[in-house]
């Protein structure tokens, strides 16, 4: 194919990154995929809106009918971008019955459903693929998927929620107070729609749920991972903190033992002498810890526009890669490995 259609379900934060980088890099991709890549339509709730990226210039129709984006038959790739569960969940739906491959940085939505998504993927032989919904630009779950193939890992810890870091950094290296770092954050784009999820250290859990997923190929329970957020945490925590030589970061912990998953999500002072505690501002960093490779760290940007916009791309090449091999793929856990660990398991 001389062109492949993309059509964008968002064009907030994350989608404008996408118009924008895929219009920057067009040389690029071409060179990489022996074909043009195109956003041609693009589902919004409000087409007048003032946005950072002039779709029209682009090229790119601008619709409030999912309709056109979902049942153009011109359209191979769907970009998930809106976020939200239930709408972006039939969307989702309705593209691979359109049998067309989706893209999604949408972890509330992967946490729950993936099971559902993947299958529903697998029977109309569409690739399905997330990359973005955990730790921004950082390319974590390629990383895990293939990097460790051939490794048993044992154990994931970080800070994976750039808004909670781009606080506390904010509270412990300015003073600034909690309320004041929130609404810079939002600012910014890196806080969730209700930034509840990301304060509470929901959007951390189903991040952890995720990589959990993918690291020990087993099924994860939202439910069964405890969390408590840094909503309770005041300057003076941080200080004294501060004054026994710890900084106060938001960590994500996983395990598993080859029987059972543990999984939990809270504020924990680390050393100054870590390099945890040196992950500022809206930056995530995962230790990985597998048998084979032993202990390896990805670091780098977990939010914002641009990088979280790069990762959705880096899955819409896969996917260009796939459709041009004539195969599908998918971040997926197989469910004949997930019942070979579960009978070990008893
Ligand atoms: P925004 O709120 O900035 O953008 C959402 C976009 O989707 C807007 O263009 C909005 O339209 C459109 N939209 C939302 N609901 C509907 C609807 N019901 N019908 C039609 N259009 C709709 O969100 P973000 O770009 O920040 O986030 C998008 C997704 O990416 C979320 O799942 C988020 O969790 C995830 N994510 C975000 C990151 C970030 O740093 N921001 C990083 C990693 C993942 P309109 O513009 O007209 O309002
Ligand atoms: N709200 C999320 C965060 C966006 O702050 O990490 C990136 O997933």
């Amino acid at each position: 194919e001389d062109s492949v259609s993309v059509g964008l379900l968002g064009v907030g934060v994350v989608g404008s990154g996408v118009i924008d980088l895929i219009e920057q890099h067009q040389a690029k991709l071409a060179h990489q995929l022996g074909c043009n890549v195109h956003v041609k339509s693009a589902l919004v709730r409000n087409p007048n809106k003032a946005r950072d990226v002039d779709a029209k210039t682009n090229g790119t129709l601008l619709t409030t009918n999912s309709d056109d984006v979902l049942n153009d038959p011109e359209i191979d790739v769907i970009v998930e971008v809106m976020g939200g569960i239930e709408e972006a969940r039939e969307s989702i739906l309705k593209a691979f019955k359109a049998k067309k491959h989706v893209v999604t940085a949408n972890k509330d939505l992967v946490a729950l459903y993936g099971a559902e998504l993947h299958e529903a993927a697998a029977e109309n032989r569409c690739d399905f693929y997330y990359e973005a919904s955990v730790a921004g630009g950082i390319p974590i779950l390629r990383g895990i998927t293939d990097g460790f193939a051939s490794d048993h890992i044992e154990q994931l810890m970080g800070i994976v929620n750039g808004t909670t870091n781009y606080i506390l950094t904010k509270m412990h290296n300015e003073g600034v107070g909690y309320e004041e770092a929130l609404k810079e954050a939002q600012d910014l784009g890196f806080a969730e729609a209700d930034p509840a999820a990301d304060v509470e250290g929901l959007d951390a859990a189903r991040k952890m749920a995720i990589l959990g997923r993918l690291a020990f190929s087993t099924h994860i329970d939202l439910a069964d991972v405890e969390v408590t957020g840094i909503n309770g945490i005041d300057l003076i925590d941080l200080q004294y903190g501060d004054n026994l030589g710890f900084t106060m970061k938001l960590i994500g912990f996983a395990k598993f033992d080859g029987k059972q998953v543990e999984v939990n999500v809270q504020p924990a002072l680390i050393s100054k002498d870590h390099p945890l505690s040196d992950v500022k501002n809206e930056y995530n960093a995962v230790y990985v810890y597998g048998e084979a490779v032993g202990e390896a760290m990805f670091y780098g940007a977990g939010a914002g526009s641009m990088p979280t916009a790069a990762a959705v791309i880096s899955d819409v090449v896969a996917v260009i890669k796939n459709m041009h091999r004539g195969v599908t793929g998918s971040q997926f856990v197989e469910p004949r490995f997930e019942k070979e660990l579960k009978t070990e398991a008893q």
